[in-house]
């Protein structure tokens, strides 16, 4: 298991942006133990719907916050949108700060406080927003706008659990152009990539050995990572699909991945045929996947990597990612260094480039 140290990617440990923490059913009305960004964390639901997220220990004298599972008084420490302690029953706001003590009537002390974390909730998951320095969101969570559309069939996330890979093996792959084939079965028509800013994006098509239905079956995929843990895969070919990839940093090296696939159907409602489709295109899509994930699963830590200059702009996605290790008033700096079209020599880019 290698490190973010290891791969040399900057000045934090665990990377800014926004991540999945956990499915939106998993938000309740009592609090949960949550391990991420390598720090035990609760989650619970308040009264009014919305979703918090904060340090798990209280700062009196350090009770998990999550604590009292067996008991079945966990629930009824939710008051409003705040949460009371186990131990002495100290209640915290949303915002993590302490607003209630039942035998303490002067003014609080500053460090009466827990961390929370930004949340928000979108296509059935909950995100949050970590920064190592502690600032407000600096790009919205991505739009999926199929998942509003009633043509679509929606999914429930497959969690895949925990891998001991740190996450940059799992961003290589945004560039990694030869795996297609030996991998996927893919016979490859094109490829290119385009950084811009927090996004990286891959556009591949070709045939597909495990994603097509037919032998010469052709599938276009437009996939993009809105900051560094959320991959939004739009495929369109014998049906149209969008796979949804989320991955959260839980120790340094360990990671936890997430996997969701919708398409879209002919009718409203669903006919069984459109039903059927989507379970199908779901085990397809988890099917690829998979063969990614076995592959990271056992793989040792690709520290530097042997690149050939036939492969693809893996300096260009490093330099990506690194943004996010480092503190956002140098992300430019790293963004520069990735930003733009980038092909890989010998595959032919986007037929849209091809053409201009
Ligand atoms: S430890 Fe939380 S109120 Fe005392
Ligand atoms: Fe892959």
């Amino acid at each position: 298991m290698a490190t973010t140290a290891d791969y040399g990617l900057g000045e934090f440990t665990f990377p800014r942006g926004w991540f999945m923490v956990a499915p939106s059913s998993d938000a309740v009305g009592a609090p949960k133990p949550l391990r991420m960004f390598g720090r035990d964390l609760v989650i619970y639901r308040g009264e009014s719907g919305r979703v918090v997220l904060m340090d798990a220990y209280c700062p009196h004298m350090q009770a998990h916050l999550a604590a009292e599972q067996t008991s079945g008084a966990a629930a009824r420490r939710i008051e409003g949108d705040s949460i009371r302690c186990p131990y002495h029953a100290w209640r915290f706001g949303p915002d993590g700060r302490c607003d209630h003590v039942p035998y303490y009537k002067g003014p609080m002390p500053p460090a009466a406080k827990v961390r929370s974390y930004p949340v928000e909730e979108r296509f059935g998951c909950v995100f949050a927003w970590h920064d190592p320095e502690a600032g407000e969101p600096d790009y919205a969570l991505p739009d999926l706008p199929e998942w509003q559309d009633p043509y679509w069939v929606r999914c429930t996330f497959d969690d895949l659990g925990t891998i001991p890979v740190h996450p940059q093996e799992i961003i290589d792959n945004i560039g990694d152009t030869r795996h297609f084939g030996p991998i996927h079965g893919q016979i490859m028509a094109y490829f290119d990539n385009i950084f811009d800013g927090i996004t990286a994006r891959q556009r591949s098509g070709g045939g597909h050995e495990t994603m097509t239905t037919s032998e010469d079956g052709v599938l276009d995929s437009d996939a993009m990572y809105t900051g560094p843990g959320i991959l939004i895969a739009r495929y369109s070919g014998e049906t149209d699909a969008v796979q949804i990839i989320l991955h959260t940093p839980k120790e340094d090296g360990v990671t936890q991945i997430w996997h969701g696939l919708i398409t879209r159907g002919q009718s409203v409602p669903h006919s069984p045929a459109d039903l059927e489709m989507n379970r199908a295109y779901h085990d397809i899509g988890l099917a690829a996947f998979s063969q990614d994930f076995e592959i990271w699963r056992t793989k040792g830590p690709a520290i530097h990597i042997l690149r050939l200059p036939t492969d693809g702009p893996f300096p260009r996605s490093r330099a990506w990612y690194r943004q996010f290790y480092n503190p956002r008033a140098r992300a430019a700096e790293y963004q520069a260094r990735a930003n733009g079209l980038h092909r890989t020599q010998d595959v032919p880019a986007h037929p849209s480039v091809e053409a201009a």
